[in-house]
């Protein structure tokens, strides 16, 4: 029997291109595993009216290890439209399964580490001084909080009576209390003590494990008194803990014009879920962008990987496929990182730290060619050739 069970959900479009990449990519480092395919995203809204069907969470919580691709999600007209004749006019309503997944396991910790490979043509470069280029390192870890905040859904168009007269208890919501019918929409920013401890305490422990001088919480306690401030005062109580790592507070905005400024200024980073959100893709595009982010959904049973790209449908049917699979190779090093196999996680980087400085192999989006099939003619790898140079980095 195989020491792992890992529940598989390659999703829609280019998410069953990759994850079969990241999965030859595990097999090769000798993961001892066995995949448990299950079923998620956009097939299962169509035919059953449930992006994320029973079955899939029973699976999650039986083996609690998940390596999920990518999912399409649509807008709410279009998803009822889209539903099947025989499922329409029930009601049902669509939710994002991966927001859905997060939340039924509290999967409240999401860890995106962005770091540059050095010789990807994509790394932030910079004007030196003298006139030369700089490029420096990049080593940034973003913890997002990935349950709450102003992704928690609790939100209304028109919101019901009662509702508005508890707002109205707020002098705040005077200025807005004319605003009748639709012409009123309110998403709630929730966040819980005990949301923002876990997410700074996990920053923190992340830091000490990996020799981080310094954690950084990313809100906007100056206007978000109440959510960004009880972030800021959870993470003056958990660093007293943690000798020798300092606390910075910054606020969103300024982090977000530093960050293009002086990247290498920063290791572990703290954020709520929109947040977050933000800042991890701008720290995605300093290292290569959405072909190289790889993220983490972790809570205290259940633990879930995948890149943070989504299913790209436009390159969806290319055969052969022209994506970048390494953020989703990279996603399942973080994986093995996670039950303690830490030095195939590492080989496994180190292989696409080869490929990448070898040059020789690049996908389209590392050459920023247009995404086609033409990109092939044009020198570009295709998904499959990606895999094959990490694959044959992994036997040197
Ligand atoms: P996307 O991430 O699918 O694609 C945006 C663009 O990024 C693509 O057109 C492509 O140029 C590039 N890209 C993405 N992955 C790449 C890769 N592996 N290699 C090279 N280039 C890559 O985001 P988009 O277009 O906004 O959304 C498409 C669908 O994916 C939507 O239905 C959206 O809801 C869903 N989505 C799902 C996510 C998930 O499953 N976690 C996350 C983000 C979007
Ligand atoms: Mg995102």
């Amino acid at each position: 029997m195989a020491q792992y069970k890992v529940v598989t959900m390659p999703g829609d479009g280019i998410g069953n291109n990759v994850l079969e990449q990241s999965l030859r990519v595990l097999e090769a480092v000798g993961f001892d595993a066995e995949y448990i395919q299950a079923d998620i995203g956009w097939k299962c809204w169509i035919n059953e009216g449930n992006a994320l069907p029973d079955r899939t969470v029973e699976l999650l919580r039986q083996h609690k290890l998940g390596l999920f691709g990518a999912i399409t999600s649509k807008p709410k007209g279009e998803a009822a439209a889209e539903l099947k004749p025989e499922l329409r006019d029930r009601g049902l309503v669509y939710y994002s399964p991966i927001v859905s997944m997060r939340q039924t396991f509290n999967l409240d910790v999401c860890v995106r580490p962005c770091r540059s490979f050095p010789g990807n043509p994509l790394n932030f470069i910079r004007r030196a001084p003298d006139g030369g280029v700089e490029e420096p390192p990049v080593d940034a870890v973003i913890f997002r909080q990935n349950t709450e905040g102003l992704y928690a859904g609790v939100e209304w168009t028109d919101p019901p009576e009662n509702v508005r007269a508890a707002l109205g208890t707020h002098p705040k919501f005077q200025r807005f209390a004319g605003a009748l019918g639709n012409e009123l929409a309110l998403s709630l920013r929730v966040f819980t003590r005990t949301a923002c401890r876990r997410i700074v305490q996990a920053a923190f422990e992340y830091a000490r494990k990996h020799g981080y001088t310094s954690v950084t919480i990313c809100e906007k306690p100056n206007v978000l008194r109440e959510t960004s401030g009880m972030m800021m005062e959870v993470g003056r109580e958990i660093a007293k803990e943690f000798d020798g790592i300092d606390l910075w507070i910054t606020n969103i905005d300024a982090q977000m014009m530093w960050l293009t400024k002086n990247p290498e200024s920063y290791g572990v980073m703290v954020a709520g879920n929109l947040f977050g959100d933000i800042l991890s893709d701008a720290f995605a595009g300093l290292v290569g962008g959405l072909g190289f982010a790889c993220s983490a959904n972790v809570g205290d049973e259940v633990a879930v990987f995948e890149p943070t790209h989504g299913s790209a449908p436009k390159y969806a049917e290319l055969s052969p496929s022209i994506v970048n699979p390494i953020a989703m190779i990279l996603s399942a090093a973080m994986l093995l990182d996670h039950v303690g196999e830490t030095d195939k996680a590492g080989r496994i980087r180190d292989a696409v730290a080869a490929v990448v400085k070898g040059g020789r192999v690049r996908t389209y989006d590392m050459l920023r060619l247009p995404g086609s099939a033409k990109a092939l003619a044009q020198g570009a790898a295709s998904t499959e050739q990606m895999t094959d140079a990490i694959l044959k980095a992994l036997e040197t």
